[in-house]
């Protein structure tokens, strides 16, 4: 589903980490720990095709990234990747169901199919009935739900969360953690999920350390 080669990353003249390299199956659900600092984020953001690697391959759902100028990563990004934030980035002047359904608009939906799935998937996350409200009027963990829902209404094949538990308290965290395994399970999609939670890694199919030199794996 998703093959790394030898991946190397640097701003300006100091390196961030080369020679990463790791292959993920699909339907897997991979925990990724690693320092602070140490280029989580950034590894994901290459994944996703929204920062360029400095040497490397990253092949995604059989594409090579390196041969899609921008617009086609952001084509491959909207068809088979799913993006849960750490902050959220939900749009807070657009109501909880039209955050969700928006991915799907950008993707040429019909206005009403959109909003259809949307709420579908807002019931799959356990909070239907609350896509007319405004992002400010649900929790924290109520919101980072509705990002789940957001990253994979369109179902796609692979799903990064970037801590997507950071912000929340140990129970809200289980709750969030449970939803996002059970929508991997029910989906078969693939998760690269970056977190600093003992927890959550123990959660994971199997967990990978990213360090400056490469990614450590551990057994399943
Ligand atoms: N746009 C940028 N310009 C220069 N340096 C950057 C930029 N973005 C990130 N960095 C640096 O790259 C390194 C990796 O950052 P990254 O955010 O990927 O780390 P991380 O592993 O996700 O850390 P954390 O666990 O704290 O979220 C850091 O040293 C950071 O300061
Ligand atoms: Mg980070």
């Amino acid at each position: 589903m998703l093959h790394i080669h030898d991946l190397a990353k640097r701003y300006g003249d100091s390196a961030v980490f080369s020679q990463v390299s790791l292959t993920l199956g699909a339907g897997e659900f991979v925990a990724l720990v690693g320092e602070s600092g140490v280029g989580k984020s950034t590894l994901l953001n290459c994944i996703a095709g929204l920062d360029r690697a400095d040497a490397g391959r990253i092949v995604l759902a059989g594409t090579d990234l390196a041969t899609l100028d921008d617009d086609g990563c952001a084509r491959l990004r909207r068809v088979h990747v799913g993006f849960v934030f750490q902050a959220f980035h939900v749009l807070p002047h657009l109501p909880v169901v039209e955050n969700i359904a928006l991915p799907l608009w950008l993707a040429g939906q019909p206005r009403r199919a959109g909003l259809e799935r949307a709420e579908a998937a807002l019931a799959a996350v356990g909070l239907q009935g609350l896509g007319g409200r405004w992002p400010a009027q649900l929790s924290g963990g109520q919101l980072q739900r509705v990002a789940i829902a957001r990253a994979v209404v369109h179902g796609p094949q692979l799903i990064l969360a970037d801590e997507p538990t950071g912000n929340l308290d140990p129970a809200t965290a289980g709750v969030v953690l449970e939803v996002l395994r059970r929508q991997v399970r029910e989906t078969g999609a693939t998760c690269l999920l970056v977190t600093h939670s003992v927890a959550a890694a123990a959660l994971a199919d199997r967990t990978l350390r990213l360090t400056p030199a490469g990614i450590v794996g551990a057994a399943p």
